[in-house]
């Protein structure tokens, strides 16, 4: 029988609910080699600043047993070069809906991000990124504390007229007060969870692997940890959930949205396998048929 694999955001229709995770898929052209983009649900394009950023010093990526940590630094070429090149070359290869991912240091510098952003035909949903932890003064600082969340929450919505999906950090000790607090300043949905801040060691130079000393681990390591945060928060807000965190198979997918997960972010498994997402879009009906499930959005949250 054929799947059917739908699934819906917020009135946004995609055709699967696979979507390579802002920062792993940059706009679209490095992996135009490997498979047509047009098979993807969405796309989450590079964490995207107001000015552009070179990023962080090297060594900026590490890599670990289940994972790899990255302190790339939101290396990205500003909001006006997205809009006037990126977006434009993107839209030759992938027609579905799009995914903004919007960085920033101030709320206002989120604002604006947002206001030129929202106007862009083919950007269909706002991911409003509070938990980068690779930068200063910015980032995860408005993602681990609920007020402040909130507060670039109803700031961005005052302009946006897509929807608005705040991406939370997993370093925090209470993430459904973070997740409520975004659900309350009007976020129409959310996407979980960003990395976990990580480090490692350099034995032979006796200094920390990353120039930045830390970094953000990600990877099939993080996981369960990830599957617990959806859990949590899907138990506690009404709005849709975008579940991330070392999802690399097809079975993940279908575990994450069992969790109660609307739709999937693809991140680090992209950089171990180029193929990694259309992989599981192939794979996904098989898995389905193993489990007995003919539409993925009538997954019950377990
Ligand atoms: O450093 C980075 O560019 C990563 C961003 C993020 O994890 O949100």
């Amino acid at each position: 029988m054929v799947k059917d694999l739908r699934v819906t955001l917020s009135g946004v229709e995609l055709k699967n609910p696979v979507i390579p995770a802002s920062g792993t898929f940059g706009f679209g052209q490095e992996f135009l080699p490997f498979f047509d983009p047009d098979i993807l649900g969405s796309l989450s394009f590079k964490g995207t600043t107001l000015q552009a950023r070179a990023g962080n010093s090297t060594p900026r990526i590490a890599e670990c047993p289940a994972g790899m940590l990255n302190s790339v630094g939101l290396q990205n070429p500003g909001v006006e070069a997205v809009i006037a090149h990126e977006l434009p070359e993107l839209r030759k290869v992938f027609h579905g809906p799009v995914i903004a991912n919007i960085s920033g240091f101030s709320v206002e510098e989120y604002v604006r991000c947002a206001e030129l952003l929202t106007r862009e035909a083919q950007v269909e949903i706002l991911e409003i990124n509070v938990s980068c932890p690779n930068v200063h003064n910015g980032g995860m600082a408005f993602g681990t504390a609920p007020e402040a969340a909130a507060e670039v929450c109803r700031a961005v919505k005052r302009v946006a007229t897509k929807p608005v999906y705040m991406k939370l950090s997993p370093n925090v000790t209470d993430i459904v007060s973070i997740a409520r607090a975004c659900e309350d300043a009007g976020a129409d949905g959310l996407s979980l969870i960003n990395t976990l801040l990580g480090m490692r060691i350099d034995l032979k130079r006796r200094k920390p692997v990353l120039a930045n000393t830390m970094g953000g681990y990600s990877g099939p390591g993080i996981f369960p940890v990830a599957l617990r945060m959806v859990y949590q928060v899907t138990g506690s807000v009404k709005i849709p959930v975008i579940g991330m965190g070392g999802i690399s198979t097809a079975r993940d997918v279908i575990e994450m949205m069992m969790v109660g997960a609307s739709a999937v972010q693809i991140g680090a498994a992209n950089l171990v396998n180029p193929f990694a997402c259309r992989d599981i879009i192939e794979t996904l009906p098989v898995e389905m048929e193993k489990l007995g499930i003919d539409r993925l959005s009538d997954i019950a949250r377990v």
